[in-house]
């Protein structure tokens, strides 16, 4: 469960990118962040997984105080969490399984137990036949796979995404979602930051709008509701 009680950021330069949120997220829920440019998407998900510290109030994951985690815990966190981007992320010069099986060496899984894992969630996610790629041999629906095989497989409890698709065109945008939407149904709990209208008023889940650093709107089986 992630948890948020009259939450902050502030960044160092006075921004006020989230002005008192308050939030749960329940275990097995799949709930779309909606909003404009700005409105503070990106903020909201990186205190999710621990990229940023609340300036004032408490996020809970899993019942843990972020705030008082220490940074060499950070990777056990983590563990929990999955995190995809829009960008992919992944490290150019590793191939599909070394991107996969960097994220289980991260938190010190013993050698015999990553192989057949790295294999099964490439396969997963349709790859099995491309384990040796590079990045840069993939496109980005197949880059965009990659991610989401090194999001899950450390079976987390929470897949975080910012606006995953926001690369995409809309086939490779719908296979994402139809691979998020059954990792869902597996019982991982899926948070997603979306710009995508189409597939929000489509998919028919929770949405959360933020505006200008706040929560307006948190409704299940919610629209987009923007016109962008
Ligand atoms: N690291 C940062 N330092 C300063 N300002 C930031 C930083 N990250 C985001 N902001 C500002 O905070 C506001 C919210 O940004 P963001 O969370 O990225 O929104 P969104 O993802 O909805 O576009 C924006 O005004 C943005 O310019
Ligand atoms: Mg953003």
């Amino acid at each position: 469960m992630i948890e948020m009680h009259d939450v902050w950021k502030v960044y160092p330069n006075g921004i006020e990118a989230l002005r008192g949120i308050d939030v749960k997220v329940d275990q097995g829920e799949f709930v779309y962040i909606v909003g404009p440019s700005g409105a503070g998407k990106s903020s909201f998900i990186k205190l999710m997984y621990r990229e940023e510290k609340p300036t004032h109030g408490v996020v809970l994951i899993n019942g843990v105080n972020v705030k008082r985690v220490r940074d060499w815990k950070i990777p056990y966190v983590r563990r929990r969490i999955g995190v995809v981007f829009q960008d992919y992320k992944l490290l150019p010069h590793l191939s599909a399984y070394e991107n996969v099986a960097f994220a289980m060496e991260a938190v010190e899984t013993p050698k015999r137990e990553m192989k057949p894992r790295v294999q099964e969630v490439l396969e997963l996610v349709g790859l099995g036949d491309r384990m040796k790629a590079l990045p840069s041999q993939l496109s980005g629906g197949e880059q965009q796979r990659v991610s989401i095989a090194r999001a899950i497989v450390n079976n987390p409890t929470f897949i975080i995404a910012d606006e995953p698709t926001g690369n995409l065109d809309p086939e490779n945008s719908w296979d994402i979602m139809y691979l998020l939407e059954e990792i869902n149904a597996r019982g991982t709990t899926v948070v997603m930051a979306t710009h995508n209208k189409e597939i929000v008023n489509t998919m028919r889940q929770r949405v959360i709008a933020i505006e200008q650093g706040v929560i307006v709107r948190d409704e299940l089986e919610g629209e987009y509701g923007y016109e962008d």
